[in-house]
């Protein structure tokens, strides 16, 4: 099994980038638990990206199909804007999981709505960086449930 990990805006700043809310581990913190925890899930590969870019997360989102089984994914502020990453995620038909490290329900109006949840078998919020740990044992299972 292999999983991808996406990023999106600013989450290369985790650390310094409002600490109140997202915690004071950097994102080199990110990749290296997104790794143990995907090794722990029974992953042979989890590869962890982030781009400040739209395109750049649906071009990765593209390329996933053929070369990864399933996705997890944190797209900061494109959640809350991007038909693109939403249409990407429906294009390759991978099994995706949306993950938030702040309670985004309990933010701003704003951050109300995720046009990439609806192409998500799961939905984290608010677990802080342990909910990529979280999502990935999600995303192991469903593949493992799927015999993949
Ligand atoms: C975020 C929540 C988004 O609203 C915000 O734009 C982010 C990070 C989170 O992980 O809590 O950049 O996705």
């Amino acid at each position: 099994m292999r999983a991808l990990v996406l990023n999106g805006p600013n989450l290369n700043l985790l650390g310094l980038r409002e600490p109140d809310i997202y915690g004071r581990e950097t994102y080199d913190d990110l990749v290296a638990l997104c790794q143990r925890a995907g090794a722990a899930a029974g992953f042979e590969l989890v590869d962890v990206r982030q781009s400040n870019h739209e395109g750049d997360l649906i071009d990765w989102i593209q390329e996933a199909y053929g070369t990864f089984d399933g996705i997890v994914i944190n797209p900061a502020a494109y959640t809350h804007t991007s038909v693109g990453l939403l249409d990407a995620c429906k294009a390759v038909s991978l099994p995706v999981v949306e993950v938030h490290i702040s309670a985004v329900e309990e933010r701003e109006d704003f951050r109300q709505v995720s046009y990439v949840r609806a192409a998500c078998f799961a939905t984290i919020t608010g677990e802080g960086l342990a909910g990529y740990a979280h999502a990935l044992e999600l995303l192991a299972d469903r593949l493992q449930r799927r015999g993949a």
